[in-house]
């Protein structure tokens, strides 16, 4: 009753900042990302009637808390649905900086789905993987699939339709990149979760938000499908920019940002107009993801170690699915 997963990060093209429902992590708006290939987290996880309660280790350390709770909610629905009663041992290992704006939560809570599944004996499909992602994470449920991806907001009340579906696959667009880069590997001081529910409670233009976005899944969809570089850059950014409006304009406002955030957004801006196509997307966090071509990542890379305050960068293809894998990490 062991097993272990990999599963990529991912990043939203087009966000996801609000809830319809808290406890089953349903969205009010339906969203796409890209599966980032490279930042991935590793989970083994062991049902075993020697546990006597579920244990996580994150990196190393043994996590208790909110971390904890999350993953034993995950672990309970598995044990419903498998008719066990064991406790786990669950241990996992990111290889990039946990809950710093790079949709660690994504990769971890995939990962958590297919090995716990796995361990307990289930045999699920895709769209049952993502919603158990889903409820462990809103974003997790992305990281289900390779390759381009909408967590459709469905419209039931229990969840039933509320999943992450293939737009289309990691081999479609093999010259997609994303650059993203690190600007501080800290943890944040505002969780995605509360951040998102006080945007809900107190935004003065949530409706506004949500009034646009079916436009802006229409247009992304349908760059992916025709590999329309400059729509897709241009939509994801500005659908980008409109959420961090949102968290700004929350009540505490909520700014993720780092000076070097806003110095990276107006230097892509000026490579555009001359002339390197590039596009920005930014999420809970400080990190600017850079949207781009292939042809491109040697300039933008030159250029990017002018920048002061980079402490890393990344560039990922479309990555693949979550998936199971043969070395355990205990
Ligand atoms: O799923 P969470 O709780 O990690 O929230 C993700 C929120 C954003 O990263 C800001 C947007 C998104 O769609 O990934």
């Amino acid at each position: 009753m062991k097993a272990t997963a990999i599963a990529n990060a991912n990043i939203a093209l087009i966000k996801y900042w609000g809830k319809r429902n808290k406890e089953l992590i349903l969205p009010f708006n339906s969203n796409i990302s890209v599966t980032l290939e490279g930042l991935n987290t590793v989970t083994t996880v062991e049902f075993d009637k020697k546990y006597e309660k579920d244990i996580f280790i994150l990196d190393g350390k043994e996590q208790s808390g909110e971390q904890l709770e999350r993953v034993v909610k995950t672990l309970e629905l598995i044990r419903e649905i498998a008719n066990i009663k064991e406790k786990a041992k669950v241990s996992s290992k990111n290889n990039f900086p946990t809950a710093a704006g790079l949709a660690s939560s994504a990769a971890g809570g995939a990962a958590l789905a297919v090995a716990a599944s796995t361990a307990a004996g289930l045999n699920l499909d895709k769209k049952e993987l993502s919603i158990i992602a889903r409820r462990n994470s809103g974003s997790a449920s992305r990281s289900v699939e390779g390759g381009f991806v909408e967590w459709l907001k469905g419209e039931s009340e229990d969840g039933s339709d509320s999943y992450g579906k293939q737009v289309a696959s990691e081999s479609h667009w093999p010259e997609f990149r994303i650059i993203a880069t690190i600007l501080s590997s800290k943890e944040k001081k505002v969780k995605s979760r509360p951040g998102m529910a006080k945007t809900v409670d107190t935004c003065p233009y949530y409706k506004s938000w949500l009034a646009t976005i079916n436009e802006d899944l229409e247009k992304v969809r349908k760059a992916i499908l025709e590999k329309d570089f400059s729509i897709l850059g241009q939509t994801a950014e500005q659908n980008a920019i409109k959420m961090h409006a949102l968290m700004w304009t929350t009540i505490p406002s909520i700014i993720y940002w780092l000076p070097e955030t806003l110095e990276i957004i107006k230097l892509i801006l000026q490579w555009r107009e001359e002339g390197l196509e590039c596009y920005y997307t930014i999420d809970a966090g400080p990190q600017v993801k850079i949207i781009c071509l292939e042809k491109d990542i040697g300039e933008i890379q030159k250029r990017l170690k002018e920048v002061k305050g980079i402490e890393d960068i990344h560039v990922c293809k479309p990555g693949g699915p979550a998936k199971l894998i043969k070395d355990q990490l205990f």
